[in-house]
């Protein structure tokens, strides 16, 4: 009695290693041919495998965390993309398009990593993360008003960079400043300077975004619809956003900030009333 339930324990351990070895495999080659193809749709003069990371890369974990801003997020339960591709040059973004495609395996696109569900890192289903950081140029021209920013800049750098060349200039956008210029952009922004400017959209000129076929395209190539999309609609659903042109706004060299609290019964409307028009618009 007691030998036979010993085999039948025997026979369902084999049974549990030999199905963990042959998914293991499947997985395996499955993912070699997803190497594979990142490898062969990308050029070799800028060689696609130094900005891949697998779970077997020891920065793997290090990469993965530095843009998890939602903390609930960042626990061992919380499910891993499978590659982390660091984009350096168009034609990594390109590959990893098209070989999602082919592979069926899921692209999240990540700039800032605000997203408070964690959609640019998580995922129900098999996926990858395309890790926009690398992308975060900003380049301002104050005699056009104008600034052409990537995707994976951050506000904050967009507010210094535009600082660093003028002290009455400014873009309104959102109060924090680690915030990603990819998904803050692409879906209104709005910040300190909404009244008098509104939303971050409401100053995007121009946009740069690879589409589902690996296209590089601008605001006239990509068409009015397309655009509207891309700022408010959420980028992610429309393809993968490389810049966007911003018109830089008049701001006072000297803004005062500061916070009062009052209510109605302390005469709040009174302080109001004696503020300069100015200030008002922002009381
Ligand atoms: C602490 C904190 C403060 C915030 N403050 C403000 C605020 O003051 N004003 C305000 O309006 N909002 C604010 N937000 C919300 C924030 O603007 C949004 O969560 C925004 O989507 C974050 O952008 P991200 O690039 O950092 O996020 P990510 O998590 O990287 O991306 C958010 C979404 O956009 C997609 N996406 C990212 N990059 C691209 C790209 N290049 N192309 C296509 N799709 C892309 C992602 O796939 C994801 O679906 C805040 C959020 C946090 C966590
Ligand atoms: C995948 O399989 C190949 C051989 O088929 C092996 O060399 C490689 O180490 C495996 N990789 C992983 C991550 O298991
Ligand atoms: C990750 O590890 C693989 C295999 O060792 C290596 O080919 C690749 O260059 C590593 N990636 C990075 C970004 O270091
Ligand atoms: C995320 O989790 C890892 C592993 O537990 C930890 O080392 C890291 O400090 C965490 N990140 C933050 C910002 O707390
Ligand atoms: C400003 O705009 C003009 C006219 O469109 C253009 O020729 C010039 O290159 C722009 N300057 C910068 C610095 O972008
Ligand atoms: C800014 O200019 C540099 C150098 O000309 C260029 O490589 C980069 O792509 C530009 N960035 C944007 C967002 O246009
Ligand atoms: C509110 O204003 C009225 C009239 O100006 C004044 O009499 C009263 O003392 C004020 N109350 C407070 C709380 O300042």
């Amino acid at each position: 009695m007691k030998s036979s339930r010993f085999f039948a324990i025997l026979i369902s351990f084999f049974l549990t290693l030999l199905l963990s070895v042959s998914w293991a495999t499947a997985k395996n080659s499955s993912h070699e041919a997803f190497l594979e193809c990142l490898e062969s749709h990308s050029e070799t003069s800028n060689p696609i495998s130094a900005v891949l990371y697998t779970p077997a890369n020891s920065s793997y974990s290090a990469v993965l965390q530095s843009y998890i801003r939602n903390l609930r997020f960042n626990e061992s339960v919380t499910p891993k993309p499978q590659l982390i591709l660091t984009a350096l040059h168009l034609s990594h973004i390109q590959a990893a398009i098209i070989c999602a495609k082919i592979h069926g395996l899921q692209m999240k696109i990540r700039s800032g990593g605000h997203d408070y569900e964690g959609a640019s890192y998580v995922s129900d289903v098999p996926f990858f993360i395309l890790d926009m950081f690398n992308f975060r140029s900003i380049n301002i021209s104050i005699e056009n008003e104008t600034a052409w920013v990537q995707a994976g800049a951050t506000l904050g750098e967009v507010y210094y960079r535009i600082a660093e060349k003028s002290n009455v200039h400014g873009f309104p956008a959102g109060v924090c400043p680690t915030v990603g210029v990819g998904g803050h952009f692409g879906g209104g922004g709005y910040g300190n300077m909404m009244r008098k400017y509104g939303l971050s959209v409401d100053n995007i000129i121009d946009a740069q975004i690879i589409d589902v076929y690996g296209r590089i395209l601008d605001r006239a190539s990509m068409g009015e619809d397309l655009f509207w999309a891309i700022t408010g609609g959420g980028g992610s659903s429309f393809g993968v956003v490389l810049a966007y042109k911003i018109k830089l706004v008049r701001v006072p060299s000297t803004v005062t900030v500061f916070r009062v609290a009052r209510t109605y019964e302390e005469n709040l409307t009174n302080i109001v009333y004696s503020l300069p028009a100015s200030c008002r618009q922002v009381a």
